[in-house]
C-alpha cells in the first residue's frame, strides 16, 4: 500500500531537549525546522558552559555544516566549523571568523535553559 508524505507540522514553535544530553563542547543535537523548509536543519552545542542554537546552514553557501551528523566543532573545540570549505564560527554568536564568509554569521534561535531542560525558538532570529 502506499503511503502519504507526513506533512510536517508547522505549528511547533519550540522544541525541548534535556540538558543532560548537551555535553560541553561535544557533539551538537540536531532538530528539524520545518518552517525554514523539508531539509532545514537546526542544532544546538554546549561552549563554556551555556547552550547556543543556530540554524544549520552555512553563511558562504546554505549547506549544512556538520561534517557527520553532529560533529559541529574544530578538534580544538574552540569554533564551530563548516565540513564544505571549512568556515570556522565562534560557538558564542555564531559570527564567521575564518573563510569565504567571514564576517558573516550563523542564524541564531533563541533558547533558554531552565529546570534541566532546554527549550528552543524554531524561529530565527531576524538580524
Ligand atoms: S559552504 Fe561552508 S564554507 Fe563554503
Amino acid at each position: 500500500m502506499k503511503q502519504s508524505p507526513i506533512a510536517p507540522d508547522l505549528s511547533q514553535s519550540t522544541i525541548v531537549f534535556d540538558s543532560a544530553d548537551l555535553l560541553e563542547a561535544d557533539k551538537g543535537l540536531r532538530f528539524a525546522l520545518p518552517n525554514l523548509g523539508e531539509f532545514v536543519t537546526g542544532f544546538v552545542v554546549r561552549f563554556q558552559g551555556q547552550a547556543y542554537a543556530y540554524v544549520n546552514q552555512c553563511a558562504h553557501v546554505s549547506v549544512e555544516l556538520d561534517w557527520n551528523h553532529g560533529d559541529f566543532f574544530t578538534r580544538q573545540k574552540d569554533y564551530l566549523v563548516c565540513a564544505t570549505h571549512g568556515a570556522q564560527y565562534r560557538p558564542d554568536n555564531g559570527f564567521c571568523v575564518m573563510g569565504p564568509c567571514k564576517g558573516k554569521s550563523l542564524k541564531t534561535l533563541t533558547l533558554t535553559e531552565q529546570n534541566q531542560k532546554i527549550i528552543i525558538n524554531l524561529i530565527p532570529t531576524i538580524d
